[in-house]
């Protein structure tokens, strides 16, 4: 008997089916400098030209749309990052009240992000212990459900229709590098992609400073970072969980670490090469093909696709800006 998931094929097409339309359908590019480089064909699916800046936006109206609306009247998180900015417009789609809670110290970027799709911001304490308490206490006040970032079943389907969209548009694909945070677009994809085309290779790519999915991938077990990671890939600071690690254990093929080094060139590559404004997060799946263990796994490998899952940098960050910095 085949192994009992979270999600399955069927769930991550449904999860097409009620976001299409409302989502785009974003392009895949190529850049023939890069081929050059790696000495492969790579493809590069971008989501971070995704409504919101990211692929969160599949993942939260799909949970958003599968509410009965009879029974929950708002939606909660505590993500502060791409997730709440999603939650926010999914919620704002469907005409229902978002509450994200934030902790007090982060930019005022996200914040104002997340108020301009319309979700109301609930300030905690900058300790995981605060944020569950607070994202708890709103929930009960506003009758609301909390949307989990990357475990909520809903969320890893609508993530998995990345894998339904790239197989449509890259024919010949032999494998597929995307970047892990809490494992909720390594899983749906996952899911999706060896259940149509199970011969794709499915290679995630970490930070080494946030290795939790390589380490439970050599380790046979669910292994979580002891210490909140430090690493400029802040979408991937999250560990993996008990609904995404059973689909990660049996269906993703390798998980490949890299530098905060190669991370930035890598980062600075697609910018320079591909004119494209990538996140550095999104940097992840470049520099794992750069990794010479990759190179070496995959060398006979041509058609490799590549998940740039998302483009908000944070500008204040960018020294020659400062001066015009509007928030
Ligand atoms: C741009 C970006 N990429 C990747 C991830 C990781 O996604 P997941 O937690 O589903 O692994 C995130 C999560 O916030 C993100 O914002």
């Amino acid at each position: 008997m085949s192994p009992q998931y979270c999600v399955t094929l069927s769930d991550v097409q449904e999860a097409h089916r009620r976001i299409q339309g409302l989502v785009h359908m974003t392009p895949v590019m190529t850049c023939s400098s890069l081929d050059a480089l790696t000495e492969h064909k790579l493809f590069f699916k971008c989501e971070l030209l995704q409504k919101t800046g990211s692929f969160k936006i599949r993942g939260a109206l799909n949970a958003v749309k599968s509410l009965q609306s009879d029974k929950h009247t708002a939606v909660v998180t505590h993500s502060s990052g791409n997730h709440g900015q999603a939650l926010a417009l999914a919620a704002q789609i469907m005409g229902i009240p978002a509450h994200v809670v934030v902790p007090s110290t982060a930019a005022t970027c996200k914040k104002s992000a997340i108020r301009g799709y319309g979700a109301s911001i609930v300030e905690c304490e900058p300790t995981d212990e605060s944020r569950a308490e607070v994202a708890a206490k709103t929930v009960q006040k506003t009758g609301g459900v909390l949307i989990h970032p990357n475990q909520d079943p809903a969320v890893i389907a609508g993530q998995g229709t990345i894998g339904l969209e790239v197989l449509q548009q890259v024919p010949g694909l032999e494998a597929l590098v995307i970047p892990v945070g809490g494992g909720g677009m390594l899983a749906g994809i996952a899911v999706a992609v060896k259940a149509i085309k199970p011969d794709v290779k499915i290679y995630a790519a970490e930070p080494l400073n946030a290795d939790d999915c390589y380490r439970s991938k050599i380790n046979g077990i669910l292994t979580p970072n002891l210490h909140p990671p430090i690493t400029i890939a802040d979408g991937v600071k999250t560990s993996i969980g008990p609904n995404t690690w059973p689909i990660i254990r049996d269906l993703v093929n390798d998980v490949f670490v890299v530098t905060e080094d190669e991370i930035k060139s890598a980062t600075r590559l697609v910018w320079e090469r591909m004119k494209l404004l990538i996140e550095p997060t999104a940097g992840l799946g470049l520099a794992a093909i750069l990794s010479s263990r990759f190179q070496e796994k995959a060398r006979d490998m041509q058609n490799i696709g590549v998940v740039l899952c998302g483009g908000n940098v944070d500008l204040s960050s960018v020294d020659w800006l400062k001066p015009l910095s509007s928030n």
